[in-house]
């Protein structure tokens, strides 16, 4: 058996008429930069997460620094989790702003806003790793009015206290790579936000910083989601919630397969008031394993099973330089050297969840020998 770690072919097989017939009738339209299905899917995005704007762009590295651009970062400290996908601090960097980074949950991998207790910052981005709903408010507690913008990246449809994340920030950047519960074909992003204000500011860096065609107020660039894109969102939208829920039903049965295995520590169930989408199941291994060693003889099975991450943000050759590499951020670090992801997604079968379920177990149970 050969399990992948998210079998988009099994999706695109699935859907392949639908798939055809929309790329099929919107090359057609002609409209491939900024066309209606790019307005249609984000007014659908915007009314599924509840804001009042959302805005397509070229990816979720773009959406991030885009963000951070318009409400002008410059010069100005941005704090973020040290165990994230590098775009996040990137991101930061582009929009010329300092990387700040702390440390983060041991329980739920997310950012622990009272493990940092550095200089004033300017912005607050944490990010909903695996797609599990940070809570904000924890922010709110510690940062007082500090703006927070979210790294949504991960967590298309998660949600807390009856809001979906993305809703709770000044704005919120997403990812649509392939990879992601709400993927395209290819690249593309989006930023979500109520502030009416800053969505026109980023409707203008979108679009080489002008809203009148050849008269340009900024310097912006070019950064907008293909109509093409858009159109297969827009249809994906469709299905986003009964995917999560698929996702969930699988995650349910790795962690009956998996509860007694002392070995491993599994993710963290949904918060109280809230709903994971389970973007990635990641799990933990006992400190006497090699992780590495365990993954490759899992991809040696024939299972996809990946690390996110291998080496936080302050341990990558980029920010040799910077002062946080010589910090220590002691849950994230530690985190980084245990954790693996095992395959999940809503074409995945119980079958191939319990086959990498028996797998992990012996290879375990081999590696403990
Ligand atoms: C947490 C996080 N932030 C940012 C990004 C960047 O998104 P993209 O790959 O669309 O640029 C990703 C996705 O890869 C991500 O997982």
């Amino acid at each position: 058996m050969n399990v992948p770690l998210v079998n988009l072919r099994r999706n695109f097989q699935r859907h392949q008429a639908d798939y055809n017939r929309i790329l099929t009738e919107t090359a057609a339209s002609c409209q491939f930069v900024m066309g209606d299905a790019m307005r249609r899917f984000e007014e659908h995005f915007a009314a599924y997460l509840g804001v009042r704007h959302v805005l397509g762009v070229g990816s979720g590295t773009d959406a991030l620094t885009l963000l951070l651009k318009a409400h002008n970062v410059r010069g100005k400290r941005v704090l973020t989790q040290n165990n994230t996908f590098i775009a996040t601090a990137l991101a930061i960097a582009n929009a010329g702003g300092i990387i700040t980074l702390c440390d983060t949950d041991p329980d739920n991998s997310q950012i622990a806003p009272e493990s940092y207790t550095g200089e004033e910052v300017a912005a607050v981005l944490p990010v909903h790793l695996y797609g599990y709903p940070m809570d904000v408010e924890k922010l709110r507690r510690r940062f007082g009015n500090v703006p927070v913008f979210e790294d949504a990246c991960q967590a298309h449809g998660s949600s807390l206290q009856g809001r979906r994340c993305g809703s709770f920030g000044k704005a919120a950047a997403f990812s649509f790579y392939p990879g992601k519960n709400l993927g395209a074909f290819g690249d593309g992003g989006a930023v979500a936000t109520d502030d009416d204000a800053l969505a026109e500011e980023i409707r203008s860096l979108r679009n080489w910083g002008g809203k009148v065609k050849y008269i340009h107020d900024r310097e912006g660039g070019n950064s907008r989601l293909d109509t093409l894109q858009a159109a297969i969102l827009d249809y994906k939208l469709g299905y986003l919630d009964q995917w999560n829920a698929i996702r969930h039903e699988r995650a349910a049965q790795y962690r009956r397969n998996l509860a007694d295995c002392a070995d491993l520590t599994l993710p963290a169930p949904d918060p109280e008031g809230g709903v994971q989408n389970y973007h990635l199941f990641v799990v933990r291994l006992a400190p006497q394993f090699n992780r590495d060693e365990v993954v490759a003889e899992l991809n040696r099975r024939g299972i996809g099973a990946g690390i996110h991450y291998p080496l936080p943000v302050n341990r990558q050759k980029v920010y040799e330089k910077y002062d946080f590499a010589r910090m220590s951020f002691p849950v994230s670090e530690e985190a980084a050297r245990r954790i693996l992801s095992l395959p999940l997604c809503p074409e995945i079968t119980p079958e191939e969840v319990d086959f990498v379920s028996e797998n992990l177990r012996s290879v375990l149970a081999e590696q403990a020998r």
